[in-house]
C-alpha cells in the first residue's frame, strides 16, 4: 500500500510573527533545491497567533509546506474564554490540526472524552487531523506500549461515523512516545515500527484493514537530520512529527531532504 510521507513541524511556543516570516523565507531557495520534495507532503504547525502570517508568506513565496494548528476547541462558539474554533482556522487556511499531543495530555490535563470531542469536531468541520499517541516511560517499563497505545486510538475513535469520513484522507496518526519528546532519547527505529504496526493493526480492527492500510502513521520523540533516515527507511513508518529540529533550518531541510531521498529508494509512496 503505497502512502505518502508527512514531515511536520510542531513549533510548540516558539515564532513570534516576524519570526515566522523570517524562518519561512530563509528556507525558501533551499526548499526548491531539494529533489523529489513535490513527492512528499511538508507542513509547518506554527503558534495561532503566527498562523496567518505563515499562510500569507507560504502563499507569496509558493512554499510547499501545509499549514497546521497545534489545537482547536470541541465547541463551535459561545463563553469558552481563551478557545479558538474549527472555523476561525479554516478561515485563516489551515489545514491540519493536531489532536490530542502529549503536551496537551500532560499538562493541560486533556483527557481521552475531550479528545475524542476534538477529533469529531475537527473532521465534522472540515480539518485533517493528527492524533497524537504515546506512552509515559513508566507504561513502556511496565511492559503496557502496546496496550495504552490501543486504548488511546480506541477512546479517540470513539463514536466517529466512519463511513461518512474519508479517514486515510482526513486522518494521520503520529506515535510519540512521551520519553522521547524533547529529551534526546530517540526510540529505537525497529520499536518504532513495531509499535506503529501494533497501531495500524488496532486501527484495521476499528476502521477495516483497507481504510487502516491507507491511514498514515508518523514518529515523533527527538528526530533530527542526523537520525531521519533510519527512521524513514522503516516499513511502516510513514513521516515524523518534529519538534525542536523544526525549528533549526539546517535540521528541518536535511530531514525533508533525506524523506525525499527516501521516496525513490524506499518505498516510493504514491
Ligand atoms: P521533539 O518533539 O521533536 O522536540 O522531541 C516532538 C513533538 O512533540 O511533536
Amino acid at each position: 500500500m503505497q502512502r505518502k510521507y508527512l514531515i511536520a513541524g510542531n513549533w510548540k511556543l516558539n515564532m513570534n510573527q516576524a519570526q515566522t516570516e523570517s524562518f519561512l523565507q530563509e528556507l525558501t531557495s533551499e526548499l526548491d533545491a531539494i529533489k523529489n520534495i513535490s513527492h512528499i507532503e511538508t507542513m509547518v504547525i506554527p503558534p495561532f497567533t503566527s498562523l496567518e502570517k505563515a499562510k500569507n508568506t507560504i502563499r507569496a513565496k509558493s512554499l510547499p509546506f501545509k499549514l497546521g494548528a497545534q489545537d482547536l476547541s470541541q465547541y463551535d462558539s459561545g463563553a469558552y474564554t481563551g478557545e479558538i474554533s474549527a472555523e476561525m482556522l479554516m478561515e485563516i487556511g489551515v489545514d491540519y490540526v493536531l489532536v490530542g499531543h502529549s503536551e496537551r495530555r500532560e499538562i493541560f490535563l486533556e483527557n481521552d472524552s475531550v479528545i475524542n470531542a476534538k477529533l469529531k469536531q475537527a473532521l465534522a468541520k472540515g480539518l485533517k487531523v493528527i492524533l497524537c499517541c504515546g506512552e509515559s516511560e513508566a507504561t513502556r517499563d511496565a511492559g503496557a506500549t502496546d496496550s495504552w497505545v490501543c486504548n488511546q486510538i480506541e477512546s479517540a475513535l470513539q463514536g466517529l461515523d466512519f463511513n461518512s469520513l474519508n479517514l486515510p484522507q482526513n486522518l494521520v496518526v503520529a506515535y510519540e512516545p512521551i520519553w522521547a519528546i524533547g529529551t534526546g532519547k530517540v526510540c529505537q527505529a525497529d520499536e518504532a515500527n513495531r509499535v506503529i504496526s501494533v497501531i495500524r493493526n488496532k486501527l484495521a480492527s476499528i476502521l477495516g484493514k483497507n481504510i487502516a492500510d491507507q491511514i498514515r502513521i508518523l514518529y515523533g520523540g527527538s528526530v533530527k537530520g542526523s537520525n531521519i533516515d533510519e527512521i524513514i527507511q522503516q516499513s511502516d513508518i510513514d513521516g515524523a512529527l518534529v519538534g525542536g529540529a523544526s525549528l533549526k533550518k539546517e535540521d528541518i531541510l536535511a530531514i525533508i531532504k533525506s524523506t525525499a531521498e527516501n521516496f525513490s529508494t524506499n518505498k516510493q509512496p504514491a
